[in-house]
């Protein structure tokens, strides 16, 4: 110890077994503290619930309990307000705490770490951490839904062509389009819920690996923290990250929901389509080419999907190879969670701010759909309900596409003679199912894309997000 306070640097809190000091490359490497405070509110929170339990169970006295909640009411303000100062010489947020605690109240600081070990307590503060960012995720998701709801209602008639293959497929409600993502984004919100009920337990108690010897109240301690119960296996309450790896699969599933309306929306805004316009604040223009108005927006949300992808493939990669129980590997699992986190956030805020913003060209839509033949599934089922077999009004219709191919015309200017000549069974009713309004609304059942089923849709929609 003297050696080390020769050195000029200040002793570890740990470094009572060690000789010489530790390296200050080494200490550079191991440190955490640039990045693990942002857990301080939640490694103090811990602390209080875990330093209040001690006191109940006779562990601590109540003047020492009293002299580190004002402590830790003290760093608090502290930090909030910017004044605090994190030195990496103290590795990460829990030792950084701690010293100052001990630093403004003395012993009774030094007595917090009965019964707890600091991988305890990182796997309880992330835990903390995860839950508020989860139900932040989670409001979003909803802003996002409700910006989606709003536009489908106002586009269930809207029609447009639904592509296969991104090629003309059958004409659909653009509302119903809209309504797809909901219902991807339904999913998302209800995998993150899933994901924190599973993450909401406490750790502490589980001390390094083993437990503890003091007579501990865990369950009070996940009572006061919000928990819903305590990790039952202590050796897996402080090693698995299993958590932060469910995390970011929710979060890569749900920015490839995000990235793939993102898609959608650059091609719309192409004057090829021409279906859409974002609102200018969301778009950027060019340095060289005057006329440029891009969608940087969706542009950058499907490129920060391929982020989150690596955050996931990060997490799995850190823990496949660990042996039970807490390793130092655990420590890079913060970067990549905050990161998933603070993309998934604005990603999704940026996404309802901007969707409510969308102008969108009913005439453009229309006249894509009304190319391309996309009622010709209509007029084979036409065939088929006036008793054709499938396979052979399948045949006829292609055959009338092709005609009208040739001719540069679409079905239905067709004149009934030549229909008839080249599908017998039509008769006058047949223009009915050739329009694009009778199309949707032929598709009348719940899923389909009538637009009174679009409305329905919506409605109970609505009633399930409240
Ligand atoms: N900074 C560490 C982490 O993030 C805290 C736990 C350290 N535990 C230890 N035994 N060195 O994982």
């Amino acid at each position: 110890m003297q050696d080390l306070e020769k050195e000029g640097s200040q002793p570890k809190t740990w470094s009572g077994r060690f000789s010489e000091p530790v390296a200050e490359m080494v200490q550079k490497f191991t440190a955490s503290i640039s990045f693990d405070k942002r857990l301080a509110e939640f490694d103090i929170q811990g602390s209080l619930a875990h330093a209040s339990m001690l006191h109940s169970v006779g562990l601590l006295s109540r003047a020492d309990l009293d002299s580190i909640e004002t402590g830790m009411q003290s760093i608090l303000a502290e930090i909030r307000e910017g004044r605090f100062e994190w030195s990496i010489e103290l590795e990460d947020v829990h030792l950084n705490i701690e010293k100052r605690l001990t630093a403004l109240v003395g012993d009774a600081g030094k007595r917090l770490h009965t019964a707890r070990s600091r991988n305890d307590q990182v796997a309880t503060d992330i835990r903390l951490f995860m839950r508020e960012a989860i139900d932040g995720i989670v409001e979003s998701i909803k802003a996002l839904q409700h910006a989606l709801l709003d536009l489908a209602e106002q586009h269930a008639d809207t029609v447009m062509p639904g592509f296969t293959h991104l090629q003309v497929a059958q004409p659909v409600s653009f509302g119903h389009h809209l309504m797809a993502y909901f219902e991807m984004l339904d999913r998302d919100r209800e995998r993150m819920q899933d994901a924190r009920r599973r993450l909401n337990r406490l750790p502490l108690g589980s001390a390094a690996l083993a437990g503890s010897s003091y007579p501990i109240d865990r369950a009070k301690v996940a009572r006061m923290l919000g928990f819903e119960g305590v990790c039952e296996n202590s050796l897996d309450a402080v090693s698995d990250r299993d958590f932060a790896i469910e995390f970011c699969a929710s979060s890569s599933i749900l920015m490839t929901h995000l990235s793939r309306f993102s898609e959608e929306l650059i091609l719309w805004m192409n004057p090829g389509f021409g279906f859409i316009d974002l609102a200018d604040r969301f778009c950027t223009g060019s340095s060289i080419m005057p006329q440029k108005k891009n969608p940087d927006v969706p542009e950058l949300v499907r490129g920060k999907t391929g982020r989150v992808n690596g955050h996931l493939v990060s997490l799995l990669t850190l823990m496949k190879s660990q042996p039970l129980a807490y390793n130092k590997d655990n420590q890079e699992d913060k970067e990549p969670l905050f990161d998933a986190v603070d993309t998934v956030s604005t990603s999704l805020r940026i996404f309802a701010e901007m969707v409510p913003g969308i102008k969108v060209n009913r005439d453009a839509m229309r006249l894509a759909a009304s190319r391309g033949f996309a009622t010709a599934t209509d007029l084979a089922d036409y065939l088929v309900k006036k008793g054709l077999p499938f396979r052979d009004a399948h045949e006829a219709v292609a055959k009338a596409v092709r005609h009208c191919e040739m001719k540069g015309c679409d079905l239905s200017d067709l004149p009934l003679n030549e229909l008839k000549s080249l599908c017998p069974l039509v008769e006058q009713d047949v223009y009915e199912v050739l329009t694009l309004e009778g199309s949707l609304k032929s598709r009348d059942h719940i899923g389909g894309t009538a637009p009174h089923q679009v409305r329905g849709a919506i409605t109970r929609a609505r009633s399930r997000l409240a």
